[in-house]
């Protein structure tokens, strides 16, 4: 394991921490081996307490516990910062980590040190989520919490993560999009499932008492996705949202990492939706989290969005109000410490009762049992021989950058690609991404275990000349240095571009105001490009998209790739798939649309479904109709797949409705997706795909489905993907079970749901069927 190079801000950090380090002697070190728990077994007294009895159920300890404090001592678990109860040996906590793609410094409940000085960091979010492999994304999961896992051993991380991220991408300059798994609510879905229960699952005690491998939080709920677009900001942003959009695109995520991915928290945005905050939305929280999805689990705010709906948004008179109005709609945690600083006084006048704190902190004590926190010293426990050797291991490193292998996406390909690294005396590598390492592992990230840049990846097998082109990724003014690029492309055999953003053009708290590539970039790309002696090769290294239709439309420009921010091992999955040793199979999980979308679109308004009368275009591959630069889904390989049906589904598919139902005496459009006529209605569809190329290959197959056009549906959505992986030749099965109430239905304008009577077509890229649904 090498020691992994830091950005220049943080190097001052270490510097800082090691003196500190040096003149506190070994003391800092030292604490780092203890990790915190309560309930220490060689301590009789508090053996004897009934919170710390490992065979009481949770609930009965998390009752004890409570039956046992102050009012005073109550609220002080109600933040993050939670503090130390020496009376009752429970040592200070802090329920803030991260790890949405790795095990990350950004919360103050983890950090790195000489024990553990790294951890592996996977690509962000939006490319794992371009693999379009859903037991990829489960697999990332489990490295990450094994990781985390090894680290709390050691007093170095938490046991409470604040990740994933599953908000939709629903507009191309969103700064936070990064961290996403895109725009469809289906993939999303998916991502959600998958990573969380990578990341919770503790195998077979997690079945019989619940027990976590660590605690992940889906957030940010819900419908936020505006950061700070032209001084409008998150804090103050009111998301106007219809119920239909609400209850098919923003929620599905959410929906589905409660209900089948048993997430141990949600976390609650800064946003309000139609004019309320989410963290006082009570039909939000306890209404749909806590009592339609059943959440076994708690409920935490941004940070800190309970001061921001006091503060910046003034929704209450009074601090009181506030911490009283969150805690009654539901929420348990509050990241800041708003509740510890208000919360007695709003008991106190009567705005909030002593009960409702009890049921917030209940539930985040049960939380800590379920991860064995008051169980004694988890190095006794599941997962106690998990240590510093068990963080940055081949195979985890290796996972990075096969995961950034199979998300990477091939845009565009005359057939330059892949290169022959035995023919080329010379390759140039240009562009303020060509070298990055920081870049790479994108935002809330972790020290990584080793970096390989593109040019590193690349250099590996051939000679290269490196030039930046620009000196910084914003390329704006005199930063541009065209001559040496130019020279250096006049003089290769083959040229590799690599361009696109970084945090300072698209982050937390930033998003982009246009789609084109950033500062003087694309005058950069065309005078290379006019230059280059042999065959160019555009690599864009973003999280949002970006209109780069004269790249497409160039002659000068062999291939096109979109990498996102591909993590620790970006550079070296470059090189893999552009010399061909791995066969690229990512697939766009968002659209890319002209630079005129973000001219005529404002980023704050919502709504997902076109409108004709103004011309306003709608969002995403579902609703969106107009021209696109690539589209949802696009990615080409080095081979060619074929799809056929197997067996075709059935043409039409009947209906049994009660006696009494009214679409038996008239005419409907459409009858409820729920009810007993909905019982085993399902079919199958099984397609053959074959490897009609020369090389081996993996490929996703999509399963879309465009409805009849009742109740505003959407043109087209994902049902469902398959990922398969085939030799030169080989043909294999991918079957899909289709429900027809769970996966034709549509969300109507009140946001019920509903299926729509008449052809669904199902198509597969080329391949269409059409079933119709009958009564
Ligand atoms: C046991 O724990 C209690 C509560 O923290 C503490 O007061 C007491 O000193 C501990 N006893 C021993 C022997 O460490
Ligand atoms: C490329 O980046 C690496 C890691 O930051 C650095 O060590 C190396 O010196 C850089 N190479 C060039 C040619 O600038
Ligand atoms: C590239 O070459 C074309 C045709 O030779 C020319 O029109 C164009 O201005 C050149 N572009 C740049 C950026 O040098
Ligand atoms: C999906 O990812 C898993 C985990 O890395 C891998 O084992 C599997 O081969 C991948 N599937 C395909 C078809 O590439």
């Amino acid at each position: 394991m090498a020691t992994a190079a830091r950005p220049p801000f943080l190097a001052v950090v270490l510097l800082v921490a090691t003196v500190m380090l040096s003149w506190g002697g070994n003391v800092e070190v030292a604490e780092a081996q203890t990790p915190v728990f309560a309930c220490d077994a060689s301590n009789a007294t508090l053996a004897s307490y009934g919170f710390c009895n490992r065979k009481a159920s949770a609930s009965a300890r998390a009752k004890d516990l409570v039956s046992r404090l102050t009012l005073a001592e109550k609220v002080g678990f109600l933040v993050n910062k939670q503090p130390a109860l020496g009376r009752l040996g429970i040592p200070a906590y802090e329920w803030w980590s991260e790890a949405l793609h790795g095990v990350s410094y950004v919360g103050p409940g983890t950090r790195f040190s000489p024990l553990v000085p790294g951890a592996t960091s996977f690509p962000q979010p939006i490319l794992t989520a371009a693999s379009f492999n859903a037991s990829l994304f489960r697999a990332i999961g489990e490295v990450v919490s094994t990781e985390a896992r090894a680290m709390h051993n050691v007093g170095l991380a938490g046991l409470t993560f604040w990740s994933p991220n599953i908000n939709i991408f629903r507009d191309p300059r969103w700064g936070r999009g990064q961290e996403t798994p895109g725009e469809d609510p289906l993939l999303a879905s998916k991502y959600a499932v998958g990573y969380v229960t990578g990341l919770q699952d503790a195998g077979a005690a997690g079945v019989v008492d619940g027990a976590l491998k660590v605690a992940a939080c889906c957030k940010h709920y819900t419908a936020y996705d505006v950061d700070n677009w032209k001084g409008v900001e998150r804090y103050t942003f009111d998301a106007k949202v219809s119920q239909q959009d609400l209850d098919d695109t923003f929620q599905p995520p959410f929906k589905s990492c409660v209900l089948d991915g048993n997430v141990a928290s949600v976390m609650c945005s800064y946003n309000k939706v139609n004019g309320k905050p989410t963290c006082a939305d009570k039909d939000l929280l306890s209404g749909v989290i806590r009592g339609d999805w059943k959440l076994n689990g708690y409920i935490v705010s941004d940070c800190d969005s309970v001061d921001v709906l006091y503060t910046q948004q003034h929704y209450t008179k009074t601090p009181e109000e506030a911490a009283a109005i969150t805690i009654k709609s539901g929420l348990d945690l509050n990241c800041g410490n708003f509740l510890a600083e208000h919360t007695v006084a709003a008991v106190q006048a009567g705005e909030l009762s002593e009960e409702d704190v009890d049921r917030a902190i209940t539930n985040n004590f049960i939380m800590l049992m379920r991860l064995g926190f008051f169980d004694g010293d988890p190095r006794e426990l599941a997962f106690g021989s998990l240590g510093p050797k068990d963080v940055c291991t081949s195979s985890n490193r290796e996972l990075a950058r096969e995961t950034a292998r199979q998300g990477i996406v091939l845009l565009k390909n005359n057939g330059a690609l892949p290169l022959s690294a035995k023919s080329i005396k010379s390759m140039a590598v240009i562009g303020p991404n060509a070298n990055a390492s920081f870049t790479m592992i994108g935002n809330y990230e972790g020290t990584p275990c080793k970096y390989t840049t593109p040019l590193q990846g690349l250099g590996a097998s051939v000679n290269t000349v490196y030039q930046p082109g620009c000196t910084n990724v914003g390329c704006s003014g005199n930063s541009l240095q065209l001559s040496t690029a130019v020279a250096a492309a006049a003089s290769a055999d083959v040229t590799v571009l690599v361009v696109g953003a970084d945090q300072s053009i698209e982050r937390e708290s930033l998003d982009r105001t246009s789609l084109l590539l950033p500062g003087q970039q694309t005058q950069l790309v065309s005078a290379v490009a006019n230059a280059s002696r042999g065959p160019v090769i555009l690599v864009v290294m973003s999280g949002g998209p970006f209109d780069i239709s004269f790249a497409k439309a160039s002659d000068k420009i062999s291939a096109i790739l979109w990498v996102g921010y591909p993590g620790e091992a970006g550079g070296a999955a470059i090189a893999d798939i552009l010399f061909g040793s791995h066969n690229p199979s990512g697939r766009l999980p968002v659209t890319w649309y002209p630079a005129s979308y973000a001219d005529t679109v404002k980023m704050t308004d919502m709504r997902m479904r076109p409108d004709t009368s103004t011309g306003y275009p709608g969002r995403t591959y579902r609703f969106y109709t107009g021209d696109t630069v690539f589209a949802f889904g696009d990615g080409l390989s080095y081979t060619k797949m074929s799809h056929s049906l197997v067996a075709a589904p059935p043409s039409y598919v009947s209906m049994q409705l009660a006696e009494d139902h009214p679409c038996r005496a008239e005419e409907c459009a459409s009858v409820e997706a729920a009810g007993d006529h909905c019982e085993d209605l399902a079919f199958d569809v099984k397609l053959r795909v074959q490897n009609a190329g020369e090389v081996a290959g993996a490929h996703s197959v999509l399963l879309f489905s465009s409805p009849p056009s009742a109740h505003n549906a959407p043109a087209k959505h994902l049902l469902g993907f398959e990922k398969v992986s085939l030799a030169p030749g080989e043909a294999g099965t991918v079957a899909f079970r289709v429900d027809v109430c769970r996966d034709l239905s549509v969300a109507d304008e009140l946001g019920g749901r509903k299926v729509a009577l008449g052809g669904h077509t199902l198509h597969v890229g080329d391949l269409k069927h059409t079933v119709e649904l009958r009564v």
